[in-house]
């Protein structure tokens, strides 16, 4: 079975082929270049550059599987949460190619395919487990009971992990996506250097709130002279990366005990951090888990995770109607493909 991604949910432009779970070809175009100079992604010329990129890079991706658009056996797409003019860029042509090739269209939501993306390297995965979806937008501890069969069991109340990286990179001066450029200076900086705070919320309390450290970071960083923030800019972003790392290990751990799990799965953007890799890698180690890592390039917005999704439903002979709309908001659980039968 053969079964084409399309994702085009924020700034990445994607198509990929999978073939009962070996991945054919993963096309990924990024629009950093078009989003840089305004520090975060404008959604108007999201859509744009979506509507240049989308046809050309599905078909680079059946180039690269090498086969025709006839070989195909299901088409995958992404079809919320994600910005609205970027989703229906992707969702009407996977319709237009399922109506035309009289194919099956299978909409899937993107977190959940954030989640599948730890299936491509590892399709045995032990159910259930937890999973601790950290990217851009969200930040959510999930129980993931069965694929398709999810809980929220914690979630940010404010900034989402990824966002929180974004903000504080840009007042510490750096780039945009602020998490790699974060991530690159805290490798050579003291993460004891200045203890920032960490929202525990209560003990019990698996919700994360980020947006009281990214302020104190901005007044810690507006207490001192130049001279000293540029010496110790390096110290500063591990400080900031570390009080993250501690909140989402902290909160995890409990959840694991609260569900009585020994398996959890990372997943999304901020999932690419090394240094949040190795502290749940030392988690795992300490505490007889299994942890699921995604491979670096299923971390951030890819197709590769929205055709495994899509298989998924696809297999179970779930599949979505031609009317399937895009919507911005759409939430877990997404127990089934909007339009199929449950
Ligand atoms: O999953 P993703 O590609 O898009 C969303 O669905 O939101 O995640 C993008 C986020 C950005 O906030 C980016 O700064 C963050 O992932 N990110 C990182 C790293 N690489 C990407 N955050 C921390 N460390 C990294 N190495
Ligand atoms: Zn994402």
């Amino acid at each position: 079975m053969k079964v084409l991604g399309i994702e085009s949910s924020c700034d990445e432009t994607a198509a990929a082929v999978l073939e009962d779970g070996k991945l054919l070809s993963n096309v990924i175009l990024s629009q950093l270049d078009v989003h840089r100079k305004y520090g975060g992604v404008v959604p108007e010329l999201a859509s744009r550059a979506h509507v240049q990129a989308i046809l050309p890079i599905i078909r680079e991706a059946l180039n690269e599987a090498h086969l025709g658009r006839e070989a195909i056996d299901g088409i995958a797409v992404t079809y919320g949460p994600g910005l609205i003019g970027s989703l229906l860029v992707g969702l009407n042509v996977a319709k237009g190619m399922a109506a035309v090739l009289d194919k099956p269209l299978i909409g899937v939501n993107h977190i959940e395919g954030h989640i599948f993306a730890n299936s491509l390297d590892h399709p045995e995965m032990d159910l259930p487990f937890l999973a601790l979806i950290v990217s851009g937008g969200h930040t959510q501890l999930v129980d993931v009971q069965d694929w398709g069969k999810y809980a929220i069991v914690g979630k940010t109340i404010d900034d989402a992990a990824g966002e929180a990286f974004d903000k504080v990179a840009k007042l510490l001066g750096l780039g945009y996506p602020g998490g790699p450029e974060i991530n690159r200076l805290a490798k050579t900086g003291d993460p004891d250097f200045v203890k920032f705070p960490r929202a525990w919320m209560g003990a019990d309390n698996l919700n994360f709130s980020f947006s009281g450290l990214k302020t104190a970071v901005l007044n810690y960083v507006e207490s001192k002279s130049d001279e000293f923030k540029q010496k110790h800019l390096a110290d500063i972003a591990a400080g900031f990366q570390q009080s993250v790392v501690d909140v989402l290990i902290e909160k995890s751990r409990k959840a694991l005990v609260r569900l009585g799990y020994k398996t959890m799965a990372l997943a999304g953007g901020v999932a690419r951090n090394s240094a949040l890799r190795k502290a749940f890698l030392k988690m795992g180690e300490q505490n007889n888990l299994t942890i699921y890592l995604p491979d670096y390039d299923f971390c951030t917005d890819n197709a590769a995770m929205i055709a495994r999704a899509g298989e998924f439903y696809f297999q179970r002979g779930q599949t979505s109607t031609l009317d399937l709309d895009a919507d911005p908001s759409l939430k877990l659980p997404a127990n089934y493909p909007k339009g199929a039968e449950a």
